[in-house]
């Protein structure tokens, strides 16, 4: 049996092999040093293990796996210039390092490019391939918008919160999943299964990058810390803070968020300061321990054969535990 770093490399020697060095260069090698700059391949590592799970042939995952990771960097692509992010896995962003224009149209690239892998695969699949990812792809749209709406309202409720990270990030953990299980012909029971599983995994993976963007430590985390604060996000801290405060530190949190002439570390250290009163990254563990037992329990209701349930347990426990 191969183990998670095996397969890592299984799946970085195939990505290698698709990339290529064409011309214009200014296309194509924002897209190479996208590629090889490593990030932990949660997504493309979903789905090999997914249809590994149900029984299919690793090998044949391998197109699957290669699309959705090229989807996730392009949404990152274009997320870093929404969200002004000058470092991504410890390196500039794109749009840094090149500029704007650069980063939206080899993002474009590489959201078509994901799609042209699922062409390895016989009509069929193809099919069901090819529309789940549509239907994803416009959810993480939808959720991109609130998290930018989100920018300028005081009043984000935990509930809208939540659906907010369901679009823009667990339904892609989710049809990973699902990817994997397309490929082996997974019942639907278990295809419905095991994308809730993903799902509940993705609501759990977004509140711990959350929490990492303000507790986390620069260098293993590999984005500035604080970003989110800068960028007036409306992240699980800041709704729990806003939710936990007494009428003064309310009050005092929202006037950070409206000061524009604050510095950058002021303006952190403050509200950090904040969120640590509130102990509102003791409340983030536990939700994040939340919804991984509610990961676990969707998992439960797959017809997975124990020993898998078991992988996939240690897998969902491993992740809550991430420092990057
Ligand atoms: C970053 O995703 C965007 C989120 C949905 C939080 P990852 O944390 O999976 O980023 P990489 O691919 O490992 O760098
Ligand atoms: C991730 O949200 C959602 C997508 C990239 C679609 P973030 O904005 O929190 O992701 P990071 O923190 O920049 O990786
Ligand atoms: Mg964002
Ligand atoms: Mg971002
Ligand atoms: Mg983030």
């Amino acid at each position: 049996m191969m183990s998670d770093a095996e397969l890592k490399q299984l799946f970085e020697t195939y990505l290698v092999r698709q990339i290529f060095d064409k011309e214009p260069v200014n296309l194509y090698s924002p897209i190479k040093y996208t590629l090889e700059n490593g990030g932990k391949r949660v997504r493309p590592l979903l789905v090999l293990l997914s249809a590994k799970s149900f029984g299919a042939d690793i090998q044949s995952a391998l197109p699957a796996a290669a699309a959705i990771e090229i989807f996730h960097n392009f949404t990152l692509l274009h997320d870093d210039i929404m969200d002004q992010a000058p470092i991504r896995r410890g390196k500039p962003t794109v749009h840094q390092k090149w500029d704007e224009n650069t980063a939206i149209l080899s993002g474009d690239t590489m959201l078509v490019w994901a799609y042209k892998m699922l062409e390895a695969y016989d009509i069929d699949i193809y099919k069901k391939l090819n529309s789940l990812l549509n239907k994803t792809a416009i959810e993480v749209c939808e959720g991109q918008q609130m998290d930018m709406d989100f920018e300028n309202r005081q009043d984000v409720m935990i509930d809208e919160y939540i659906e907010m990270i369901r679009l823009k990030t667990a339904v892609l953990l989710g049809a990973a999943l699902q990817f994997g299980g397309i490929i082996a012909q997974a019942s639907d029971t278990d295809l419905q299964n095991i994308a809730d599983f993903g799902i509940k995994l993705g609501l759990a993976f977004q509140i711990q990058d959350d929490y990492l963007d303000t507790f986390g430590d620069k260098d293993t985390f590999g984005k500035r810390i604080g970003g989110d604060i800068l960028d007036r996000k409306k992240t699980f801290l800041y709704i729990m803070a806003m939710e936990q405060a007494n009428v003064d530190d309310k009050q005092h949190l929202l006037k950070l968020y409206e000061d524009s002439t604050l510095p950058d570390d002021q303006l952190i250290s403050k509200t950090m300061a904040l969120y640590k009163k509130y102990q509102v990254d003791q409340i983030a563990r536990n939700e994040i321990n939340y919804y991984t037992n509610k990961a676990l329990e969707a998992l439960n209701h797959t017809n997975l054969p124990d020993n898998e349930k078991l992988f996939w347990q240690k897998f969902a426990q491993n992740l809550m535990h991430r420092a990057f």
